[in-house]
């Protein structure tokens, strides 16, 4: 997700700060233990920090996980794209004292037979929560393996009873200027808003999140509930939602809106398909250094055995 063009771009936000850091460490540790020692050695991502934030209790764990190891907690939680949190890297960390997510509503309306809200205490005691590791691609070829904590988006959509003219879902994000600095400005059109088809909407890997390493969601993460679409790119997985409707039409989503010929509505993660900019072919893994090779993307983001089959027939150059 980039507005700016590189050369608007302060270098602090083409370098990660904790990729910053682990340069610093990297330096040090040649120096203690000379060059050769190091090269070739990965770097292994620094294992998950205590934080304050608090328990999800009774967690199920999910058969759907990845086992691939995840992402330390420090690195998914400071390096974040939430533009209403500011659009560097190491905004929304800093931004996230300023949400309140408490009390919290979500309105379901459009096309369902019983419209109405749920608030997010009943969303945390009303659904089980289950831990997903899933991988989550973002688009600017960079990539988290993240232990989510959620539930099926299907467990709560059946509870409003879409009706069958219902063909899309569409996400909105909370819009207050006045907990959200980035809303002050014309970045995005806010507020910000995704979307899904039923079918996709309804897959047994589509959650919504309430947390990640077993705790309630930092802000910076989309507290309190998110969107986590895992064989998509990561702009789908729309944070800090209050409302969700059914729609017959497809409904508008905010990058594909802001720059179609970038993002398409669909965001499958495809190495086939290139973005204008940069290709999508390979990846990177946040929290392995510098020093790592990019890895191949997977088509689907790996997910193609599970999801493949919503899109037969479909022209995904087209449906990109
Ligand atoms: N949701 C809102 N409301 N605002 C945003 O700017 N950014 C999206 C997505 N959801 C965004 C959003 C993008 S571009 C990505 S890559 C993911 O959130 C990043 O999620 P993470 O910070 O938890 O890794």
């Amino acid at each position: 997700m980039l507005i700016q063009r590189p050369a608007d771009i302060p270098s602090s936000e083409i370098t990660p700060p904790t990729i910053y850091a682990r340069r610093r460490e990297f330096l040090q540790m040649t120096a203690a233990l000379g060059v050769g020692a190091m090269l070739g050695v990965g770097m292994r991502p620094i294992s998950a920090t205590a934080s304050t934030a608090t328990k999800i209790s009774s967690l199920q764990d999910s058969r759907f996980s990845t086992d691939e190891a995840p992402t330390s907690y420090e690195d998914i939680t400071t390096y974040n794209n939430f533009y209403e949190l500011d659009t560097g890297k190491s905004d929304p960390a800093r931004n996230a004292h300023r949400l309140k997510t408490r009390p919290w509503t979500i309105v379901v309306d459009g096309e369902c037979d019983a419209p109405g809200e749920i608030g997010i205490e009943d969303v945390l005691s009303g659904f089980t929560q289950e831990e997903r590791i899933y991988r989550l691609r973002c688009v600017e070829a960079w990539a988290m393996v993240v232990p989510w904590v959620g539930f099926p988006l299907g467990a709560l959509l059946k509870r409003f009873k879409p009706k069958s003219r219902a063909k899309y879902v569409a996400f909105e994000t909370l819009y207050d200027p006045t907990q959200m600095p980035g809303q002050r400005r014309a970045v995005l059109d806010w507020p910000y808003v995704e979307g899904l088809r039923m079918d996709e909407a309804m897959h047994p890997l589509t959650i919504l999140s309430t947390g990640l390493y077993g705790e309630l969601l930092p802000g910076q993460n989309g507290a309190p509930l998110r969107l986590v679409v895992p064989w998509k790119y990561g702009f789908k997985s729309i944070k800090s939602i209050v409302r969700i409707s059914f729609s017959e039409q497809q409904p508008p989503a905010t990058w594909n809106l802001m720059q179609p010929n970038e993002y398409g509505f669909y965001a499958n993660v495809n190495p086939e398909v290139d973005h204008p900019r940069w290709s999508q072919a390979r990846h990177r893994m946040i929290g392995e250094g510098l020093f790592a090779k990019k890895r191949p993307t997977l088509l689907f983001n790996g997910y193609a055995d599970q999801v493949a089959s919503l899109y037969a027939g479909m022209d995904l150059t087209k449906f990109y």
